[in-house]
């Protein structure tokens, strides 16, 4: 696992865009795995700017997300669908059919679930993959014990998560109780992955990822694992790392 660590949101940001521009540099039909949250949020600002700028295009670019609320339909505000529109597809040049996302509303949980997993197969693999992490230490929507081999799946979801999310809704009422996600076993298919922490809540998480075991508990442990991870994380998230 590198580590980066950075001053603040503002770096991470830069820093992040820096690794997905040289990484990009070197692949001709990208696949991305991507993440919402409010810590790509400034990725994905400073990507669209180098697309302004003509530094990069997404023309031949696939993406897949990493999860979406169960109930929510793509126009909802609170969907991670509407998110990744307003927020990144809408402002650069990717074909709507190589977006994938999966869908909230579907009839049949299960079925969306492995149709999802059969287009990774077959346009994957997924080439970086961003991630955030919650406090709890899941990624995606994958809560703690979820078994390392899972596949995308229905999840419910963890009442610190339904309350750290109520933050974008007008009530916590509303925060959706289940969720679909790629599953860890999923995610950790892809050549490359960037986790992105930034933030004293997570000071917590990033130093039980860096120092502490790797163990079902702490879905994100398992990323000390994979042979090509990237962390870039603030000052603020480094504040209780033990590790030089
Ligand atoms: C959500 C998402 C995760 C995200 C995490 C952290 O629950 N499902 O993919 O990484 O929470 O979010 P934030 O970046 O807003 O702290």
């Amino acid at each position: 696992m590198k580590l980066i660590r950075v001053k603040d949101y503002a770096e991470l940001s830069e820093q992040a865009c820096a690794y997905f521009m040289e990484r990009l540099a070197a692949i001709s039909n990208p696949v991305l795995g991507l993440a919402t949250g409010s810590t790509p949020e400034g990725l994905y600002a400073k990507l669209i700017e180098k697309y302004n700028n003509k530094e990069i295009s997404f023309k031949h670019t696939t993406t897949f997300n990493l999860d979406e609320y169960v109930g929510l339909p793509p126009e909802d505000v609170n969907s991670y669908s509407y998110y990744m529109h307003e927020k990144f597809f809408h402002h650069i040049d990717i074909p709507e059919e190589n977006v994938h996302l999966l869908n909230g509303v579907a009839e049949d949980a299960k079925k969306e679930c492995e149709a999802y997993e059969a287009l990774m197969q077959k346009l994957g693999p997924v080439d970086i993959q961003v991630l955030g992490i919650g406090e709890n230490g899941h990624i995606g929507f994958n809560e703690p014990g979820t078994p390392f081999s899972s596949r995308t799946h229905l999840v419910n979801l963890n009442e610190s998560t339904i309350k750290a999310n109520a933050r974008f809704f007008d009530s916590i009422e509303e925060v959706p109780t289940q969720a679909l996600s790629m599953g860890i076993g999923t995610i950790l298919e892809a050549k490359a992955i960037l986790l992105l922490v930034s933030g004293e809540k997570k000071a917590e998480a990033l130093a039980r990822l860096i120092d502490g075991e790797v163990n079902e508990d702490f879905p994100a442990s398992i990323l000390q694992k994979h042979p090509d991870v990237t962390v870039i994380a603030d000052e603020a998230a480094f504040g209780k790392v033990r590790r030089k």
